[in-house]
């Protein structure tokens, strides 16, 4: 979601005549773009802001931007007070109104549309915001309270944003929600968004993040199974695999539950790949919580998995860490390889088999299933073909063009 931010932010700048560098000394104008999900975030970004210190001495005219999420939750006044050479805080809730910071800080845009580049994935990709902010109270999480509740943009914006977004050269579209399932607008629902989607002209492959499972439909379901250009991927965070942790960190499913939607969901899509998002070391969580959890790594046959620390974002009773450090680092230690071997079992199982690559070089493309690809040569970047896998090394598949 910060990376379409960005993206949208580096627009607002281009329109105004701009480039994006990747030089500070070049810089005219610099924004640090926040995230507060984790501790470590928050702490990455004060000592980043810190590091523009010097960049603002050298250039006094500089424009100094810090936007997002950590930016909310600290607000201008501290922000400002503990660096003064800020020009502008904008909190994520007021993304959309970066546009008047920038006209305040440099005035009007030039004329005409920004046109879509793109500064985190491939030319080929681009991001699609059809909601901002959540509506769950998942325990440990601070999203909620900084980019609020859930609210879904309309149909008609979300499909002129992608036509654009296509027009410009996109091939592959990832729609954006927090529980980007749960979109619903007057009478569309995420299905139908999806569909409505699918019929643009130009689009080749659609993606979408992050999914919850509590709003998977049988309507879905069908929309999966019959749409080829619907991404043979899920990014579908299970946090962990124990039911009493799931409980308390009110995630609204069992670990049952969350396997039986892994089976509903491969019968539908034969192929599908599952990658998750995994926390160690929740308040509470014993021996046997965790060991669920690695339980979890091999039944749920991952492609891919994100482990992460539990990092307290509240000082409500109950969400302090009480898990000692030591222990935590080495349940995450063994997490990790467990995800590991499980995932080189699940890359090794596409060899002999076909993947559907979009190109991004002519040696290089993703697949639908999200693995990334290598032939020797013969790709068209921008093109989908078809790969014969030979072999998997390091999360990569190799290959022969069909
Ligand atoms: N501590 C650790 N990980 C967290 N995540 C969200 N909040 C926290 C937290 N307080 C993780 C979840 C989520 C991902 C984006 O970040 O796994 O899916
Ligand atoms: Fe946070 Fe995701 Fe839960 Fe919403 S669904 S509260 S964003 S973890």
């Amino acid at each position: 979601m910060n990376e379409a931010d960005s993206e949208d932010i580096a627009a607002a700048f281009r329109a105004r005549g701009y480039e994006v560098t990747s030089e500070l000394k070049k810089a005219d104008a610099v924004v640090v773009n926040t995230c507060t999900v984790r501790q470590k975030a928050e702490d990455k970004a004060i000592s980043q802001i810190g590091r523009l210190r010097v960049w603002k001495e050298r250039r006094p005219d500089g424009k100094l931007f810090v936007v997002g999420c950590a930016a909310q939750k600290l607000g201008e006044k501290y922000l400002k007070g503990r660096f003064d050479f800020i020009n502008e805080v904008v909190g994520a809730r007021a993304i959309e109104k970066f546009k008047d910071s920038l006209i305040r800080q440099l005035g009007p845009a030039t004329e005409g549309e920004a046109e879509h580049r793109n500064l985190f994935r491939s030319p080929q990709t681009a991001y699609v915001t059809v909601m901002r902010g959540c509506s769950l109270k998942c325990s440990y999480c601070i999203v909620p309270a900084v980019r609020g509740p859930a609210v879904c943009l309309s149909p008609k914006a979300v499909l002129e944003d992608a036509a654009a977004k296509l027009a410009a050269g996109a091939k592959e579209l990832v729609l954006l929600g927090q529980t980007v399932n749960s979109y619903r607008h007057g009478r569309t629902t995420f299905s139908e968004l999806l569909k409505k989607v699918l019929r643009l002209p130009g689009l080749e492959r659609l993606r979408f993040m992050s999914p919850h499972p509590l709003y998977y439909d049988e309507a879905f379901m069908k929309v999966l199974a019959e749409e080829p250009k619907l991404a043979r991927h899920m990014h579908l965070p299970a946090q962990s695999g124990s039911d009493r942790i799931l409980k308390a960190m009110r995630r609204g499913y069992t670990r049952g539950q969350y396997l039986d939607l892994l089976a509903r969901l491969r019968r539908a899509a034969p192929g599908l790949a599952v990658s998750t998002d995994f926390i160690v070391g929740y308040p509470g969580e014993t021996e046997e919580d965790f060991r669920d959890t690695l339980r979890l790594v091999e039944e749920g046959r991952f492609s891919l998995a994100y482990c992460f620390k539990y990092s307290p974002r509240s000082d409500r009773p109950g969400m302090k860490a009480d898990i000692s450090g030591a222990e935590t680092e080495a349940r995450l230690e063994r997490l990790l390889a467990a995800v590991k071997k499980n995932s080189r079992v699940v890359l090794e199982e596409r060899i002999g088999k076909i993947e559907e690559v979009l190109f991004e070089t002519d040696t290089y493309g993703r697949s639908s299933a999200n693995f990334a690809v290598r032939v020797e040569a013969g790709g068209t970047p921008g093109k989908l073909s078809g790969v014969l896998v030979a072999g998997a090394e390091k999360n990569t598949l190799y290959g022969k063009l069909i």
